[in-house]
């Protein structure tokens, strides 16, 4: 398949949006930005284009998908049953990288909910996303734009090295404002459970649904979750070489402890510490200022695909508390160095 790649100026988004729409509409694949990470899209409404999103990513046929949509106007092509605590959330973090999982509509196929009857939705921030479901006119169904496994796509860059030639159109804009992947959360009338963390936190869902409880749903401890969820059980964000994880004050002798051993050693680290690895680069990835764990957020994925043109045999990367943003950026962490 011809990939067309399209970056997006202030003179031509028109041009663009158009164009790309025309293929959602059409039955074919567009990698397009949102505010969290790049997404692989698709008209909601078509079967047939629907499993090619399964097949361009790799991704096992089980594992469902988010639907994005321009206004909440397009809820209820989707799902029947918004609850008053619901509502409440959508009117205080939409639009925004939050997704909420809903019962699905009868109408919506089961290969975008992975066989289960509830459906993932979220209303993205970002107003070119909203702009390209608008002008499509179809709520479009998109996994993030990398290959199952792989890192999430930050940039136009990422979803073409992995995605060249499996879709019909990337549009380029640049580096992702967020850089993880939306929360998911699921609300019952007992409680909010986030199945994955992302930049809307626990500590904002607290504020806006108090006394209701805001709890993690930890897939690991608990089996539920995992068929909750089902993308938390699959390998994620791999980096190409192993990873391990280590708190800043340990960092430094943890890497010269395996250099001693003969292995090369990659440093993803912050710009408080970075001084002590100078002698690693060029296998040193600087996140940004420790304290501004928005920052970090951002270029966490650009990270762990640095060391795909950085091979090295083992990564050390610095840990985060887990307090509001860190929480995601930890989850993320944790699993890129799992086995
Ligand atoms: O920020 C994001 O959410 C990005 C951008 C493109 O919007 N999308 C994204 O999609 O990260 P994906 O497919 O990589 O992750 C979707 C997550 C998976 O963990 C999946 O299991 C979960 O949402 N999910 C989807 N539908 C679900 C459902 N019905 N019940 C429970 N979890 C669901
Ligand atoms: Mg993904």
């Amino acid at each position: 398949m011809q990939t067309e790649i399209i970056k997006i100026t202030a003179d031509n988004s028109k041009e663009v949006l158009s164009k790309a729409s025309k293929v959602i509409r059409a039955g074919g694949l567009v990698v397009f930005p949102t505010e969290t990470v790049y997404g692989l899209g698709a008209d909601v409404f078509n079967e047939e284009a629907l499993g090619k999103i399964f097949s361009a990513k790799g991704r096992p046929g089980d594992n469902p998908l988010i639907v994005h949509i321009g206004g909440q106007g397009q809820l209820k092509l989707l799902t029947d049953f918004v609850s008053p605590i619901q509502q409440k959330i959508i009117d205080n973090f939409w639009p925004g990288p939050l997704t909420i999982i809903f019962p699905k509509k009868n109408t919506i196929s089961n290969i975008v909910s992975g066989g289960r009857q509830s459906i993932a939705i979220r209303m993205p921030s970002l107003p070119l996303s909203r702009a390209l479901i608008e002008e499509s006119g179809v709520p479009i169904a998109a996994p993030s734009a990398n290959i199952s496994g792989r890192p999430s796509s930050t940039t136009g860059g990422d979803a073409y090295a992995d995605l060249l030639g499996r879709v019909n159109m990337i549009i380029d804009a640049g580096q992702s404002n967020i850089g993880v992947e939306s929360t998911v959360i699921r609300v019952t009338d007992e409680s909010v459970s986030i199945l994955r963390p992302g930049a809307v936190t626990k500590e904002m869902l607290e504020k806006v649904v108090y006394p209701l409880p805001v709890i993690f749903a930890k897939d690991k401890d608990n089996p539920q979750v995992s068929a909750a969820s089902p993308g938390t059980r699959y390998k994620h964000y791999a980096p190409r070489s192993r990873m391990i994880l280590e708190s800043s004050d340990k960092m430094a002798e943890h890497a010269l402890s395996l250099q001693q051993e003969g292995k090369i050693v990659g440093i993803i680290s912050t710009n408080q510490k970075k001084d002590s690895f100078k002698e690693y680069a060029p296998n040193l990835f600087v996140l940004g200022d420790r304290n501004n764990l928005e920052e970090i957020s951002q270029s966490l994925f650009m990270a762990l695909r640095f060391f795909d043109t950085h091979p090295v045999d083992v990564i050390i990367c610095e840990s985060f508390p887990e307090q509001g943003l860190g929480a995601a950026i930890m989850d993320r962490l944790r699993r890129a160095s799992e086995g």
